[in-house]
């Protein structure tokens, strides 16, 4: 059945060259950079320090960023290799395509929806949480309960902006469908304006990220540092379910920073969407590998700086607490007096930080389901590319419409896991690609190169096994479940359809179909 049927390279750089027909050139480095930090700082730094801070590393939570941060270089490493080397739209399903053959492909590309289409879908849901605290701390007003929830959930509070509301059920989360809805438009629009308004996003998170750590430096309470990793005996604990031991409850030392680890991986997914862009990059064989390792190293320093202040204003076990969502304005009213108007503007940062990641990620799923359709392994509908614009618009509709339907109608807590392990499993299969490839044909013209890839594959293979080791059943199950869809898929659709196999060989700017593209 030829399930292992490879593209081959010559053939992907053939349809790399810009045609009328292909997407167009547009990205410089600095922008494939800011593309990088604009779908990494998000929901990640901002809400799920404290959480791992406080129910797993104590102020050791730096070190699992660095744990974090190790598994994905690797794995940026390799990704940097094949997007300098296969410098076309598509990201991990192209570059298995030309290494691990159709199948891989297939899985990598089916996989990927979970990391940028439910990954969309979950920060939109969190965006909507932050726009209404938005909207409370300016103007005193917020959506109501019912407009801005899915209809799985009730409210149960009785304190805070739905004190009011208690017991009222959502209907559906309009916040997050109009975010959804205004990055899609800035999308058809262009990536070279998609990219402009990343820039500028970019720029507002960072320097208010920059901000919390210069000005609360100062206000640093070392006590809050010793001991550096939570002890066996750290005493009892407030949480809100009562007091009790932390020992018998959460993790502590080592076993606390790894899974903390796991829990921080969130803040450093989408440094690989900027190998989905390889196709508009003006230079790809030299900026990709430029945006990918600048923006992940960039913001693996911010974040170790960040969650070293963070867990020195105030301490960690406050997390468990006032976590999540709260935790960042929480420590700076606690601990640096005046600087109530930081506290507003990290609100800012955060839908800032929200609405840059929810458009990479948007960007991203489009330009590999443009790369599916191109190899004919999806409809053809997924590449139809607009006339002016140039940019797949029928696609952006499309996946507009899909993540609504999961922001809107579903609880994030149902969304958010499947994009840790669906990430991670990328990049698995990243390293290994790599790997392969390196053996089986070391001769391939590589502008950059993954330094001691025997070491560097397997290691960076192994980590990200673990992360996904740890994310639990469920998630599993889950993972096999649309997978299992993506079989049917592929045996219904794909294997009848796909270019390589019934050898239609050319490159995506000599379209066979005359109606491929409008
Ligand atoms: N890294 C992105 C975030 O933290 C997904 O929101």
């Amino acid at each position: 059945m030829k399930l292992f049927i490879k593209k081959p390279i010559a053939l992907l750089m053939a349809a790399s060259k810009e045609g009328e027909k292909t997407l167009k050139r547009t990205l410089g480095v600095g922008s494939l950079i800011a593309l990088g930090i604009g779908a990494i700082i998000g929901a990640g730094i901002f809400v799920r320090t404290a959480a791992a801070a406080g129910e797993h590393a104590g102020p050791a939570v730096t070190l699992s960023f660095l744990i974090a941060a190790a598994g994905c270089a690797l794995a940026g490493l390799c990704y940097a290799e094949f997007a300098s080397m296969i410098p076309i739209a598509g990201s991990a399903y192209t570059y298995s395509y030309a290494t691990m053959g159709e199948f891989i492909a297939w899985i990598i590309g089916w996989d990927l929806v979970l990391e940028y289409a439910l990954g969309a879908a979950t920060v939109a849901i969190g965006w909507s949480q932050y726009f209404n605290t938005f909207l409370e701390t300016f103007f005193n007003c917020h959506i109501p309960f019912a407009l801005s929830h899915s209809p799985f959930e009730t409210s149960t509070t009785t304190t805070g902006m739905y004190a009011s509301e208690l017991g009222s059920h959502g209907i559906v989360n309009l916040p997050a469908i109009f975010i959804l809805l205004m990055l899609t438009l800035l999308l058809i629009k262009g990536t070279a304006e998609s990219a402009a308004v990343n820039n500028v996003i970019v720029i507002i998170k960072v320097a208010i990220v920059l901000m919390i750590i210069g000005l609360g430096w100062s206000f640093i309470n070392p006590a809050y540092h010793t001991p550096y990793l939570i002890p066996a005996d750290a005493g009892t604990v407030k949480t809100n379910t009562g007091i009790v031991h932390y020992a018998d409850t959460f993790n502590h030392g080592w076993l606390g920073v790894l899974r903390g680890a796991s829990v921080v991986f969130f803040a450093f997914i989408g440094f690989d969407a900027v190998s989905t862009a390889a196709q508009e990059a003006k230079n790809p064989q030299k900026d990709m590998p430029k945006g990918i390792l600048i923006s992940l190293v960039f913001c693996t320093v911010l974040y170790i700086l960040f969650s070293h202040v963070l867990t020195g204003l105030v301490s960690y076990k406050d997390f468990l607490v006032q976590g999540k969502e709260a935790s960042v304005t929480y420590a700076i009213h606690a601990a640096m007096p005046g600087y109530g108007w930081l506290a507003k503007l990290v609100t800012i940062a955060i839908l800032a930080g929200f609405s840059s990641v929810i458009l990479v990620m948007l960007l991203g799923q489009t330009r590999v389901f443009y790369t599916m359709s191109v190899d004919g392994l999806i409809w053809p509908i997924f590449s139809k590319l607009h006339p002016k614009f140039r940019t797949p618009y029928k696609s952006q509709w499309f996946f507009f419409i899909m993540v609504s339907v999961f922001a809107g109608f579903i609880p994030d807590s149902i969304v958010g896991d499947m994009v840790s392990i669906g990430t991670l499993f990328a990049f698995v299969l990243v390293c290994i690609g790599i790997f392969i490839l390196r053996r089986t044909d070391p001769g391939l013209t590589r502008p950059f190169q993954t330094p001691i890839y025997y070491i560097v594959c397997p290691l960076g293979a192994a980590i990200c096994l673990c992360m996904m080791a740890s994310e639990g059943l469920d998630n599993w199950l889950r993972l096999f479940i649309w997978m299992a869809l993506g079989m049917i898929v592929y045996f219904t659709y794909s294997i009848k359809h796909s270019h390589v196999r019934h050898g239609k060989t050319e490159a995506a700017n000599d379209p066979p179909n005359p109606k491929f593209v409008e």
